[in-house]
């Protein structure tokens, strides 16, 4: 290697060493939809404990306000939280006209707010299933970014996570409307990546498999003994394990973007075969 490749390669180092010194999260301002529980409440406290701004939207606030206690008691730079339906564009609105009090740009938006609704074929499916899983996973998504990008456009190096699933990667029988959604949420990615290169705004979907958390029991509607079935027999993903996957995304240097993630738990080895033991 010449004198002159040497010194390149040196430079290019250093480049590379000065860019991951500038990632820290310190008083960055992150905002997380579905933050009252589940990943989007664990990302919270994972994002609070680098030292950022902590903005946490959902419906239910008073899960939101100890959320946001725990979060200061984390080391946030600051909390704020306001009540957040993805399903409504008023309210989409109205919580980023909001948010604009406290800041005039944002560092990463978390797309989490989400879930299953119901388990059925799509000879028995319910319109009001369908139409919940539609509003906030898909509609609710492109809702919360066209009223974010705003903030981001002028601030390159910031970062949208986008909560995908295995879900939209293959699809399984009974979750016809929860795989298309998903399968959505990779294209608008796409979409996103595209229409924002050149901003220096980073987009990328982190897909989880199975993961316990309140996803379950939200999809059978309250009904603890489906629910827990779902995880029976197996170690699934937890929260913890999506959260740091966020942080990882986000505290890259800004040249890197990381388009995709899929996680997954040792025991599930594709959408269909899982490993359980019995007891
Ligand atoms: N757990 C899994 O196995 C798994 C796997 C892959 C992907 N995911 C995805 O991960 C994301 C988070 O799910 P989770 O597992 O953390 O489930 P979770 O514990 O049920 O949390 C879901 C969060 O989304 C919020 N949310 C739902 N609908 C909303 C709406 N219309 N407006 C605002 N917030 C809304 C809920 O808050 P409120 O009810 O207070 O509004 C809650 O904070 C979802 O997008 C889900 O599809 C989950």
């Amino acid at each position: 290697m010449g004198a002159v490749e040497k010194k390149f390669t040196f430079g290019r180092a250093t480049a590379i060493i000065d860019a991951r010194m500038n990632t820290s999260l310190k008083d960055k301002w992150v905002f997380i939809t579905g933050a009252s529980a589940g990943f989007g409440a664990e990302g919270a406290l994972h994002f609070a404990r680098e030292g950022a701004n902590v903005v946490l939207g959902a419906r239910r606030v008073e899960r939101l306000e100890a959320v946001a206690a725990e979060c200061e008691k984390e080391g946030a730079s600051s909390v704020h939280f306001h009540e957040l339906d993805v399903a409504c564009t008023d309210s989409v609105n109205t919580f980023v006209e909001w948010l604009k009090g406290p800041t005039p740009k944002l560092d990463v938006l978390v797309n989490n707010a989400g879930g299953a609704h119901g388990m059925d074929t799509v000879a028995e499916g319910k319109d009001e299933d369908w139409e919940a899983m539609v509003e906030s996973n898909f509609l609710g998504l492109m809702r919360v970014t066209r009223a974010c990008l705003p903030l981001m456009v002028e601030n390159p190096g910031s970062t949208i996570i986008n909560i995908g699933s295995i879900a939209g990667r293959v699809a399984y029988e009974y979750g016809s409307v929860y795989c298309g959604v998903k399968a959505a949420e990779k294209s608008i990615t796409q979409t996103l990546r595209l229409e924002l290169n050149g901003t220096g705004v980073r987009v990328g979907t982190l897909d989880p498999g199975l993961a316990e958390t309140e996803f379950a029991m939200v999809r059978f509607k309250g009904d603890q003994e489906k629910a827990d079935k779902v995880y029976e027999g197996l170690d699934p993903l937890v929260a913890e394990d999506i959260a740091e996957a966020m942080v990882w995304m986000a505290t890259r240097p800004p040249h890197v973007c990381i388009d995709e993630i899929l996680i997954k738990c040792t025991a599930q080895a594709a959408i269909h075969k899982t490993h359980r033991t019995t007891s």
